[in-house]
């Protein structure tokens, strides 16, 4: 795996090898790497000649400067699991590169979807979030780009993105389902910072989800949420919000003829966690 730091040596070998006609897939991500991402890494691999993962705690997309203060940072380890998974190159680049000065900063129109769930609670969030992909798609040019399934509505931002940079027909996005621990907890980097008892209360999360799921047509959709609080709170969650939402749109929906989506994001102390399922 060769590892590059700077932008403009990786954008200059990637756009030589796509003169070739060799194909790149593209994970970003932020590091302290877990089974979902090496997912991707793999699915990438076998849908593309080079597979490039990128690392970076971004900065701009943290609202909260304690969160990013103790984002996990196991960078060693995450450049073992790259080797073994096959990933051919890790671009790890210095804030600079990502932000050079004379970069001017832009705002992104995302139509609504930044507005709700987790933008209402983590606000300026998706921006960031478009700031740093905007830059990193703009560097490596995928043809492929892979993402998670369990941050849903970046998925859908991210998507968004796309389009409103003219990349549609030049990068084609793959989401890939959420990978989970055998007791449900979907796959987080922050997962690495629950303790014993943290741990074991946070499979109720996906429990809920798929209770919410089992039980949304046989009851109204405003019951079954309500009864969703109830259950988290009353395992000692703080819940954000537990939303059913119309799967495209992302708005609250009670109409079970929409396309659904349930997620969540709650607090097990000063950790936040965020999961979801697909209703229909
Ligand atoms: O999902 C993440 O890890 C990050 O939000 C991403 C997409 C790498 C942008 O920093």
């Amino acid at each position: 795996m060769t590892v590059y730091k700077k932008a403009k040596d990786l954008s200059d070998y990637l756009s030589d090898q796509k003169k070739k006609g060799v194909s790149a897939g593209f994970v970003p991500t932020m590091g302290a790497l877990h089974q979902g991402h090496l997912a991707l890494i793999r699915s990438s691999k076998n849908e593309n000649r080079i597979t490039v993962c990128s690392i970076f705690v971004n900065p701009t997309q943290f609202n909260n400067a304690d969160d990013f203060r103790h984002y996990p940072v196991t960078i060693e380890k995450d450049i073992e699991a790259l080797i073994t998974n096959g990933c051919d190159i890790l671009f790890l680049p210095s804030e600079k590169e990502i932000y050079p000065d004379n970069q001017a900063v832009k705002e992104y129109d995302l139509d609504g979807l930044e507005t709700v769930l987790e933008g209402h609670f983590r606000p300026g969030h998706f921006q960031g979030v478009c700031q740093v992909v905007d830059r990193l798609l703009n560097i490596i040019m995928p043809d492929r780009l892979y993402l998670g399934q369990k941050d849903y509505q970046q998925c859908k931002v991210i998507n968004k993105l796309i389009e409103l940079t003219g990349k549609q027909n030049n990068i084609s996005l793959t989401i890939e389902p959420t990978i989970r621990e055998e007791d449900g907890l979907a796959m987080s980097s922050r997962n690495l910072r629950l303790s014993v008892e943290q741990r074991e209360l946070a499979p109720a999360i996906f429990e809920t989800l798929l209770f919410v799921k089992s039980n949304f047509l046989n009851r109204s959709i405003l019951q079954v949420k309500a009864e969703a609080y109830s259950f988290l709170e009353g395992k000692g969650f703080n819940v954000d919000y537990f939303e059913i939402a119309n799967a495209d749109t992302l708005a609250p929906s009670t109409n079970i003829n929409d396309p659904l989506v349930a997620v969540v994001a709650a607090y097990i102390g000063t950790i936040r966690l965020i999961d979801n399922v697909i209703l229909n």
